[in-house]
């Protein structure tokens, strides 16, 4: 399962692309807010730190303005995927920009339906939003596993974006669910990088190097 970095911040997509983990990474509307920049500046940055799809959403709702505002985001950069929400304009959206050849991520999944018909329509990548649905207490995971079988079963290319991750476990349930891609918030893949036995372990291995340098 690949690793994508969810966030539009420029020090966190830097940190996490310097331990050699992230294959993309995905902004949404909110993310974008919360940095107060332009988006062609984002990205700009973005670019030059991973190598990988930028997803980036329109905020358009009807189909027409939804393509036009496509093919100018995908415009800014090579490697841009368009996240187009899940909706009956989005839907057209998405199979107008499929003959352009505009990769889509057809976001705010939250059915094995949504995400058929985002596949059928031509989307790159669905993304099932798993937190969100875990917040008004149905199976977020469970979704993931049955797109993954739905697709698997009919031999779907569509790549699957675990995406609305809180924490490690969600990580970890949607690789072993067979999600193509998990994309993940910095604090969450900073959690999954440390164990306390490997800090215990660590501080052991050098207080007993300390002390045999001590002793010799
Ligand atoms: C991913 O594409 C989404 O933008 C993101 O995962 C949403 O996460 P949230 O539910 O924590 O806002």
């Amino acid at each position: 399962m690949d690793l994508y970095i969810d966030t539009a911040n420029i020090d966190e997509i830097r940190e996490a692309s310097e331990w050699g983990i992230i294959s993309g990474v995905t902004t949404n509307p909110s993310l974008l807010a919360k940095e107060g920049q332009k988006i062609e500046d984002v990205i700009d940055e973005i670019v030059t730190l991973v190598d990988g799809p930028i997803s980036v959403e329109v905020v358009a709702t009807e189909a027409e303005e939804m393509v036009r505002e496509a093919r100018e985001v995908a415009q800014i950069a090579d490697d841009i995927a368009v996240k187009i929400p899940m909706t009956t304009e989005g839907l057209t959206a998405v199979s107008r920009l499929r003959e352009d050849d505009i990769a889509c991520n057809v976001t705010l999944v939250f059915s094995a339906n949504q995400a058929l018909m985002a596949a059928r329509a031509g989307a790159a990548f669905v993304s099932p939003f798993v937190g969100r649905l875990d917040d008004i207490g149905t199976d977020g995971i469970g979704l993931v596993r049955d797109v993954v079988d739905i697709f698997a079963y009919y031999d779907i290319d569509t790549r699957i974006i675990s995406a609305s991750l809180r924490h490690p476990r969600h990580v970890h349930e949607s690789a072993m669910m067979g999600a193509h891609i998990a994309t993940v918030p910095f604090g969450v893949l900073q959690k999954m990088a440390s164990h306390p036995l490997t800090d215990s372990g660590l501080q052991k291995f050098l207080d007993d190097w300390k002390s045999m340098e001590e002793d010799l």
